[in-house]
């Protein structure tokens, strides 16, 4: 899960991380509020979206005053970034810098440890001094057993090359941003820009922090940095019954068990929908080993309830779960879904009990459902349906 600035603000300061006020806002009169709690003096009007390039795009704006504060932040509100609408804005102490640098750690996982990266040269365009001077980024590579304590702090620095007067501060706040890494279970803390003030303190002026998504159990309090509101409602209502939905841009909804199988399937449907248009798959939907009638129905209503589906391709091999259970939990579901249910179906099952399971669906006759006897067949016939009801 990634945070928002604001978020990451939040976290930094709980372990001790240098950092500025800041107050999140959700329209102009909240953020005049926000900068007269700040003092009433400068501030930055930043847009807070899940992507980068903010400042790029005009998201990230200064304010000399209260009135301006609000007027930047009615510009900033509504606008879009990179197809992120900016709902909320954090109102940020303004800060006179003197440096930018750049800090992050993140896991790398080809090599089975982490990365710490470090430069004095940091700001906006990181990504492009990675690619045009390397050799002015520092990239020191970090044992998870041991993390970052003052030693490895200290070699970050010095091949980053920070200067006498900061090396010390900056390295007790890259300790501090590896306390955040591994206490709060991160894959990513990057700060860009880390600044040193006019007055000579070093801050965390920007946050970006990825938090791993397999330790949520041992945080209960990282539910409440999700971001409900803006989360696609059809995978809020996926999560809610345990479902692994992820919703793609294509028409064709796929339903299959096992998260191998269902990959596959998006490959087989995709390669399918070129002869049918350029047709594509709609989501990734596992429902898992235990195939119930009800855990049917709930995916087939969420893969429905996407209006750019125009069919949908049920891949199911039985296993524990026979083709035959399958089978009646596909009866069970259009009977479930009833009316709701107005797109067509096709569904290919192998395995356990396929027989029986082919028998089932024959016999309920069900005028949206089409078998198919492969997965290639069953991914040509579902794009074809889809092209096809796309250009009726
Ligand atoms: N509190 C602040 N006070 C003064 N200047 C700031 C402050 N916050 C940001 N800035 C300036 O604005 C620039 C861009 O801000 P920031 O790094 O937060 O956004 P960004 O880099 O455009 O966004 P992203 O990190 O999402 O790509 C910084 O490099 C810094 O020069
Ligand atoms: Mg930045």
């Amino acid at each position: 899960m990634d945070l928002f600035e604001y978020q990451a603000r939040d976290v930094f300061e709980k372990h001790g991380v240098p950092v500025l006020g800041g107050i999140v806002a959700t329209t102009a009169e909240e953020a005049r509020a926000a900068a007269e709690r700040l003092g009433g003096g400068t501030v930055v009007v930043k847009a807070q979206v899940k992507t980068g390039g903010r400042g790029k795009a005009g998201g990230v704006k200064l304010a000399h005053s209260p009135d301006e504060a609000a007027e930047r932040a009615g510009e900033i509100l509504g606008m879009d970034i990179k197809g992120h609408t900016v709902h909320r804005v954090m109102i940020a102490q303004g800060a006179s810098i003197a440096e930018e640098y750049y800090f992050s750690v993140l896991l790398d996982r080809a090599e089975r440890r982490y990365l710490a990266m470090a430069s004095v040269e940091g700001g906006v365009e990181i990504e492009q001094l990675a690619v045009e001077r390397p050799e002015a980024l520092a990239k020191v590579a970090v044992d998870p057993l041991v993390g970052i304590d003052a030693v490895k702090a200290a070699e970050i620095v010095a091949r980053a090359g920070f200067a006498e007067d900061v090396a010390g501060q900056v390295a007790d706040v890259i300790q501090k941003l590896w306390a955040v890494y591994a206490a709060e279970d991160a894959t990513l803390v990057e700060v860009n820009p880390l600044v040193r003030t006019e007055d000579g303190t070093v801050v965390a002026l920007d946050g970006k922090v990825t938090l791993d998504a397999n330790a949520a159990f041992r945080h209960v309090d990282h539910a409440d940095l999700e971001d409900a509101e803006s989360a696609d409602p059809l995978e809020a209502k996926a999560k809610e019954h345990d479902l692994n939905y992820v919703k793609l841009d294509g028409s064709v909804g796929i339903i299959g068990n096992g998260a191998g199988l269902v990959m596959s399937t998006l490959d087989v449907v995709a390669y399918a929908g070129e002869a049918h248009g350029g047709v594509k798959p709609a989501n990734f939907l596992d429902i898992g080993g235990g195939a119930s009638a009800e855990v049917m129905a709930a995916g087939l209503d969420v893969i429905l309830g996407d209006p750019q589906v125009e069919a949908v391709f049920v891949n199911v091999f039985g296993g524990i779960t026979a083709c035959d259970a399958v089978a009646n939990g596909i009866v069970k579901a259009l009977e479930i879904l009833g009316d709701t249910a107005t797109k067509p179906l096709v569904v290919r099952l192998d395995g356990n009990n396929v027989a029986e399971g082919r028998a089932i669906l024959r016999e309920a006759d069900h005028p949206l459902v089409t078998l198919a006897d492969t997965m290639d067949g069953g991914a040509d016939k579902a794009a074809a349906l889809a092209h096809a009801a796309a250009t009726a």
